[in-house]
């Protein structure tokens, strides 16, 4: 039996960036999230350090320099127009989030205390400025408990365990417009048809392409995924974030904040090594520096541990009260998972798979572009599924949770708007049938290959060739593995055959989006022939503005294959220059 609903706005993730634009847009219409987990299990609640705002409430700030913090920070690929929307707007963000009730570290002033980070200066890079508000080392879980409780203060209604698998479009004249979403009940394996006038996609990352990442089980870029099979565009899908500070061998963050509140990285000879790499804010450079940097010290010998494979993190010179007030959850990961005790002995780390800085290609009202220009009506996106690009090669610390107050609030209110202006549209005849036809055939196919099997040796290959360092040969060694694990793909089998809660029926489908999303990240990192922020091409070690200040699109053809295409970096008052730290 399908069940049909009807929403002004649906909004489908509900981390923060979902539960943003929900609040936003179920204070002026009628709104529904739906969530393949449940709100407060989304993947924000794992973000640590904080949120970034030129607030100067304990040192001199302004939201000029934190402009050209992300613009510098993404080595300039960074849409400047958007990243100054992000910083002053940022201030606003934070305020509206401590009058919700967040509960923000505070100064002896009483005011919201801020902390260092990867990147952000005073002054254009003179020294490490405090812009991170925080909640110790719990921002992302604060977030989301704060939003969930206005969500529901302001009558949003959640679906949870709905996985949303096909997003309705109609043509018209001018290209293709939203009508709904179609979404499988986890708890009885029914189908929802849901016609809305806006749709949001707030569906988060990728990061489990990667074998080390710290991103949650769940992180399988269904929203992109679905964008992607519709034939519209992704940008930038080869920048992808690797964070320095992961437990060594397990990819668990350790946040920034560590560093942030005085942390040393060093290798196996004590040495404090940024500063060979970056001699003025050392270990708080941007994160694709530090990351190369470890990697570095690995490959030329002076690793640590048994395999001389990973560095430290030394946090032993900070006092324990420092620790216990600002770093409670990391500390306490570094002894559950390690059994390292950071108030005397330093924490083994090593870069890990964390944020995808390309996505579904949005302009700053947070509205979906299905090419470099051409707004789809009615579709949204917004948080690490979109690309609007304040991210550029490389994310700066702390400017995601920003990002997803910023352009969540903004994809929620425009969203909002637009369905509050027009009229439903007719659903097309059976809108279900080509998701009950996928789960059936999933469901029924008896071939030999297992999910797990192809997504461990997906996750192998991105790890050793898409990595920190890549070049030609590596890349198309992934992409040949890649192809190889779509054709065993086609003969997957689920053991579960129920309705009820199959999860195995979950994973094979999100290992579809899995392969489809590692296939783009890797074509488009092998047709960017430069170095720039978060993708390093040792074949090709410089940055080649000439050729490549440019987003990469990426498009799905009829057979499968990808066209790349390109588009324009929005350039406003800042001149690409080399990057120095
Ligand atoms: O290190 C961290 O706390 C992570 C923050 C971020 O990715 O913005």
């Amino acid at each position: 039996m399908v069940q049909t609903h009807k929403y002004d706005v649906v909004i489908v993730g509900a981390g923060g960036a979902g539960m943003r634009a929900a609040l936003e847009s179920g204070q002026r219409t009628r709104t529904a999230v739906l969530t393949k987990l449940y709100p407060t299990r989304s993947h924000t609640g794992a973000a640590q350090g904080g949120m970034c705002a030129a607030l100067a409430n304990v040192e001199e700030d302004n939201w000029e320099w934190h402009t050209f913090d992300t613009v510098k920070g993404g080595d300039y690929l960074v849409d400047q127009d958007a990243a100054e929307v992000m910083a002053k707007e940022a201030i606003d963000a934070v305020l509206d989030l401590e009058k919700m009730g967040l509960p923000f570290n505070r100064t002896e002033e009483g005011r919201i205390d801020q902390r260092r980070f990867g990147g952000h200066t005073r002054n254009h890079g003179e020294a490490a400025v405090r812009r991170s508000c925080f909640a110790a080392d719990r921002t992302g879980h604060m977030i989301l408990q704060t939003l969930y409780q206005q969500c529901i203060k302001h009558g949003v209604e959640f679906y949870n365990e709905f996985y949303v698998l096909d997003l309705l479009t109609k043509e018209t004249v001018g290209g293709v417009k939203v009508t709904g979403v179609v979404a499988y009940e986890l708890a009885t394996g029914e189908i929802h048809v849901f016609n809305a006038k806006s749709v949001i996609f707030a569906t988060g990352g990728f990061g489990k392409v990667f074998r080390t990442t710290s991103n949650a089980h769940t992180l399988t870029g269904d929203g992109m995924g679905i964008v992607w099979r519709k034939g519209l565009p992704l940008e930038d899908m080869e920048f992808f974030q690797f964070h320095p500070t992961g437990l060594a061998g397990l990819g668990v963050l350790l946040s920034e904040a560590a560093r942030g509140e005085g942390g040393i990285l060093r290798n196996s000879e004590n040495e404090r090594f940024m500063e060979r790499y970056a001699p003025t804010i050392k270990d708080l450079a941007p994160r694709d520096m530090v990351a190369r940097a470890m990697a570095n010290e690995v490959r030329e010998g002076r690793g640590a541990g048994p395999d001389k494979a990973y560095v430290y993190l030394d946090l032993t010179h900070l006092p324990k009260e420092q620790i216990d007030a600002k770093l409670p959850d990391i500390t306490e990961f570094a002894r559950t998972y390690l059994g390292v005790e950071p108030y005397t002995e330093m924490i083994p780390v090593f870069p890990t798979a964390h944020y995808a800085m390309g996505g579904v290609p949005t302009n700053i009202k947070g509205e979906a572009l299905a090419d470099n220009h051409t707004v789809i009506p009615g579709l949204y996106a917004a948080g690490e599924v979109a690309c609007v690009s304040v991210h550029g090669a490389n994310r700066l610390g702390t400017n995601s949770l920003l990002d997803i107050n910023v352009f969540g609030r903004r994809a929620g209110l425009y969203a909002a708007e637009y369905a509050m202006g027009i009229e439903y549209d007719e659903l097309p005849e059976d809108p279900e049938a080509q998701v009950v036809a996928m789960i059936e055939q999933m469901r029924d196919a008896g071939g030999s290959e297992r999910v797990a099997a192809i997504r461990q040796e997906l996750q192998a290959t991105m790890d050793i060739n898409a990595q920190v360092y890549r070049d030609e040969g590596s890349l198309k060694q992934a992409l040949s593995d890649i192809e190889g694990l779509k054709a065993r793909y086609v003969n997957v089998s689920v053991q579960d055959k129920g309705k009820r809660f199959n999860t195995d029926l979950l994973e094979a489908i999100e290992l579809g989006f899995l392969l489809d999303l590692a296939e783009v990240l890797v074509v488009s990192a092998l047709a960017r022939n430069e170095s720039r922020g978060g993708h390093y091409r040792e074949d090709y070690p410089h940055r080649d503005d000439v050729n490549f200040m440019r987003h990469t699109m990426a498009y799905r053809q009829e057979d499968g294959s990808i066209r790349l295409d390109y588009k324009p970096v929005v350039e406003t008052r800042y001149k690409p220059m080399e990057r120095k730290y």
